[in-house]
Order: structure tokens, then sequence, then C-alpha cells
């Protein structure tokens, strides 16, 4: 339906090995919550536990001056516009932190009270809420930021804006726990939705980004 134009990659730093994610169970929950919407209170419990986990140590070995570069890119050269952007998934901000001043209003939400609670200083308005039943009106973001978080279709659909965009990066690529290559990620948007969505995405070193639009 969609069309998706592929830009050519730029060079970038790479995180770092951090061990194969082929079984991932984060990986195994992607899938699950964007070809099938399955998403229940077990999943909200294991999901929020181990980000809750992982809260502590999220920014010490996450942050970096390059870590925001393909996220950066996929705004400017994916021709990002709006007035309203939330970041779902926001986790401590580290990438929030750094887009606040590129728009009139910028929100992040997570699941992870943990996560927010060690938010970076400089991090925009903070909500701890459920990706999957967000407390927005329809059509309320004219830009939805996923970075390395859970495509819930449903929801991306009833809060965009009609001409609103989804920007969606995985840090580490086809390494990343939390992925799903470009052509998932339209083919589960039209499929939920049933009309056509199209696509801008290109890499920066070993990170992938896609920019989603309604057709
Ligand atoms: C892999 S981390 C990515 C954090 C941040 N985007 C980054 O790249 O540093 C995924 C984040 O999504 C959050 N998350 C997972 N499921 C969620 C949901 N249903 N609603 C809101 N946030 C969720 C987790 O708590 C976690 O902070």
């Amino acid at each position: 339906m969609g069309t998706i134009r592929h830009l050519p990659g730029l060079d970038g730093a790479d995180e770092g090995n951090r061990g194969t994610v082929a079984n991932h169970r984060m990986r195994q929950v992607t899938e699950l919550v964007a070809t099938s919407g399955i998403w229940n209170p077990g999943l909200v419990d294991e999901v929020r536990g181990l980000f809750d986990s992982l809260a502590s140590e999220w920014t010490a070995t996450r942050d970096n001056p390059r870590r925001n570069a393909p996220l950066i890119d996929a705004l400017e050269r994916g021709g990002v516009d709006g007035r309203i952007v939330l970041e779902l998934g926001a986790g401590t901000c580290i990438s929030a932190r750094d887009l606040v001043d590129r728009f009139d209003t910028f929100v992040a939400i997570d699941l992870s009270w943990e996560m927010l609670f060690h938010a970076v200083d400089g991090a925009p308005p903070l909500i701890c809420a459920d990706g999957s039943s967000l407390p927005l009106a329809e059509g309320a973001i004219d830009v939805l930021i996923l970075q390395n978080m859970f495509l819930f279709t449903s929801e991306v659909d009833r809060c965009l804006a009609d001409n609103g965009t989804l920007v969606w990066v995985n840090s580490r690529g086809p390494e990343t726990p939390i992925h799903l290559p470009t052509e998932a990620v339209v083919g589960c948007l039209e499929e939920s939705t049933g009309y056509g969505w199209d696509a801008v995405d290109s890499t920066v070193g070993e990170a992938t980004w896609a920019v989603v639009s309604r057709a």
C-alpha cells in the first residue's frame, strides 16, 4: 500500500556489543505487541519490573555524546515537522533532554516510574502511563517518537494528528532487543488501520531509523 524510501546511511558510533538478541524476551514481546496487539497485566508487570530494575544504571550505560545522532538525523533528513511532540517509552530522557527546545511542546511518557525517577537534568514534563492506552485525545500529537520502544499500532493511529509523524529508532539496529525493521512497522500499521503508510528510512552507524506517516 504505502511506499518506503531508503536514504543513504551515515557513519556513526556503535554502542558496543551487549550480546546477541535473537532470542531476547523483549524481542518476543515486541513482535507480540506489534503483530498481534497482545498486551495484558502479566506483560505490564514483566516489562515494568524489568525496566524498573534497569533504571538506576540506564543513563550511565547508554548516555554518550553520539547517542542521539540517529534520532536527530531522523528528524532532520526525515523532514519531521510539528509543534506537539511525545516521546513514549522515554526512559530516563537521554534523548528527550536534547529535543525539548526544538518543539513548542514536548512531553515524555514511560510505564516505569523508576525510569522517570532517574530522569536526567533538563528532561521535559514527565507522565507515568501505559502506551497501550494513552491519556491523550484523538489526534493530539504531531510527532510521536518511539526509540527502542514497543509499537502499539491502534494508539499510534488514534493519537497522531491527520498529518502526524511517527519516528521509529533502534539505537543498535537489528541488535536492539526492541527492534522492528521499517517494513514491519509499516506492515503492522497497515494491517491494524486498513490504510497505507509511507516511510523514509536510513542508518547512522549501527542504528536504524524510520519516519512514517499516513500515505
Ligand atoms: C528499551 S527502553 C528505551 C528507553 C529510551 N527510549 C532509550 O532509548 O534510552 C524502553 C522503555 O519503554 C518503556 N515502556 C515499555 N513498555 C511501555 C508501555 N507500555 N508504555 C510506556 N512505556 C513503556 C520502558 O519502561 C522503558 O523505559
